[in-house]
């Protein structure tokens, strides 16, 4: 077996026993797949004549790391790595998924098992004249059928009210509460292949993500599926923040949709993607911008709001950067950048020391006060991620594309107003600039010529792909998913002054061969160093 490093920086145990090949195989096993090897592994080693045990234990390591119990234990290594999910029992976040509510009438009701919508009321499950309609091949059961009762089973795209005005149907609205999603036009309902809506069959704690199958569910999955999907493809890991495609299961694909659609994006109500999803719960790679086409594809697409009138066509896609689980739960941009510099470059934001003396802060925390202690970290990343909605409990989505497309008294538009403060290091314009065009409060890349972010400027492509980028270039990336990997797999956490060394040599090896996550975890496993202990 190949010695990890030549020269240690820190000193080894020298003196630690080797483990016996059973304990090898044991420790393999648990770091990989969360449990030790099974009675009938053990035994299969013990027949292997003693001279054949080391090259048994590779060939046991290598069926682990294709296997798809590796891939679920990648899932839940996920699910800890992003703090997304939050599968807290009762107190999960309330999460809306922009998609109209269906509730199934009840037993012994004249439209028993069919849907209707919350704005329809269960009254209407009791009204046998109520229209019923049996809708074909719904996007959430390809090939099925699902009964619709009153509005809900109205087919229409596009409707015109009483001012003789066209409406599109998919503008869904909150009807009182998070619950009671509607869409506030007359003669609207499901639309075709039920795309405006989604049933709720086992009642309000569908809303809550911690139900097995439930589209919020799965759409806080999203990140760690996808991040199983890259280490267990042997896909280049920077995949993940810089990546134009993404693992989706039916639900995320619709919710997807649905953000398209309140953004503006009206012309796919002939696509059937859903076919290709006849196992609501299986994964399938997607590219972003399939879900919602103002996630672009272009890797350097640029717009700058002070000289460029107009919207950007949206955002480059960036892996989990773009997630709707990730934005959602990271709500708002300093808050977004300070959880991707944890967990991509492993930053930490501590106070700085009492005996340092400060500046008075004033109005840009990323250069004044004590709070540029760590803001100076944080604000250039938070740059990049303005243009992703807070919506609350809402699923946040790319939005708003300009400012100034809102009403004014839209909390999105006034928070923006409030937050980006002209004549800051995350808000580089000058007060004239933001009368002349509120939009340019939404600049989205590093355009201070002061500014940089890990080292770096940046290529001034706009949004998370942006900072995506500068992660990977800084080095940042590869050295922090070094110290992830040794931690999990290595049996130890690197200090990065003691380890520095190591770090940097794992990193770069890391950076020059494809950046394979498996194959850096199959390295850390056959180390000499993986095989001593007590
Ligand atoms: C110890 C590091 C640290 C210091 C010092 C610090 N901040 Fe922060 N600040 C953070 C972090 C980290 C976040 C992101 C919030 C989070 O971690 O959830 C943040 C977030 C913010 C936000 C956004 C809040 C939101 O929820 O959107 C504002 C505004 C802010 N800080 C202002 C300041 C100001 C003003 C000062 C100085 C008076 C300051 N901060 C000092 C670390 C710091």
């Amino acid at each position: 077996m190949l010695s990890l490093l030549a020269a240690p920086a820190v000193a080894q145990p020298s003196d630690a026993p080797q483990l016996s090949e059973t304990r090898l195989l044991r420790r393999i096993t648990l770091r990989l797949l969360n449990r030790p090897p099974t009675h009938e592994e053990y035994e299969a080693l013990l027949a292997t004549p003693t001279a054949g045990r080391a090259a048994f234990v590779e060939r046991a390591l290598d069926r682990m790391l294709a296997s798809d119990e590796f891939r679920d234990a990648l899932v839940a290594w996920g699910l800890e790595y992003f703090r997304v999910a939050e599968y807290l029992p009762e107190d999960g976040p309330m999460i809306h998924n922009r998609l109209i509510d269906l509730a199934m009438c009840g037993e012994g009701t004249p439209h028993a098992g069919a849907f209707h919508t919350i704005r329809d009321g269960d009254a209407i499950c009791t009204d046998a004249s109520a229209p019923v309609r049996t809708l074909a091949d719904p996007w959430f059961d390809p090939g099925g059928s699902v009964r619709l009762v009153g509005d809900a089973g109205n087919e229409a795209i596009n409707v015109r009210d009483a001012a003789g005005t066209e409406r599109y149907c998919g503008d869904v609205m909150f009807g009182g509460s998070v619950y009671n999603v509607q869409s506030p036009y007359d003669g609207c309902g499901c639309g075709p292949h039920a795309v405006f809506c989604d049933r709720m069959t086992r009642g309000y704690e569908d809303t809550r993500p911690q139900v097995d199958h439930s589209l919020r569910r799965s759409i806080m999955e999203e990140p760690a599926r996808l991040f199983a999907h890259v280490v267990a493809e042997d896909r280049p890991y920077s995949d993940l923040v810089t990546g134009d495609y993404t693992v989706v299961d039916q639900g995320v694909f619709a919710i997807y949709r649905a953000q398209a659609r309140y953004l503006g994006d009206r012309d796919h109500h002939d696509d059937t993607w859903f076919t290709e999803f006849p196992d609501p719960t299986e994964w399938r790679e997607v590219k972003i911008s399939r879900l919602n086409r103002f996630f672009l594809d272009e890797r350097d697409y640029r717009f700058d709001p002070r000289t460029e009138a107009g919207s950007p066509r949206g955002v480059p896609s960036a892996g989990v950067l773009t997630m709707a689980g990730t934005n959602s739960t990271f709500p708002r941009e300093r808050v977004r950048a300070a959880r991707w510099m944890e967990i991509f470059a492993c930053k930490e934001f501590n106070p700085p020391s009492p005996d340092i003396a400060f500046d008075p802060y004033q109005t840009d925390p990323a250069r004044e006060g004590s709070c540029q202690h760590c803001h100076q970290g944080i604000d250039p990343a938070a740059v990049f991620f303005k243009r992703f909605q807070d919506r609350g409990s809402l699923l946040a989505g790319i939005g708003p594309m300009s400012l100034s497309s809102l009403d004014p008294r839209d909390d999105t538009r006034e928070r923006a107003e409030g937050a980006f403060v002209p004549n800051t290091l995350m808000t580089p314009i000058t007060d004239a600039q933001a009368v002349a065009n509120p939009d340019a409060r939404l600049i989205d890349f590093l355009a201070d010529p002061d500014a940089t972010l890990l080292g770096e400027r940046g290529d001034g492509t706009i949004g998370p792909l942006g900072f995506g980028k500068i992660l990977i270039e800084s080095g940042a990336f590869d050295a922090c998913a070094v110290r992830n990997a040794y931690e999990r797999f290595g049996g130890r956490e690197l200090d990065p002054g003691l380890d520095a060394r190591r770090i940097a040599m794992l990193a770069s090896d890391f950076a020059t061969t494809g950046r394979s996550m498996r194959a850096l975890i199959r390295r850390l496993l056959v180390a000499e160093e993986a095989r001593l202990g007590y």
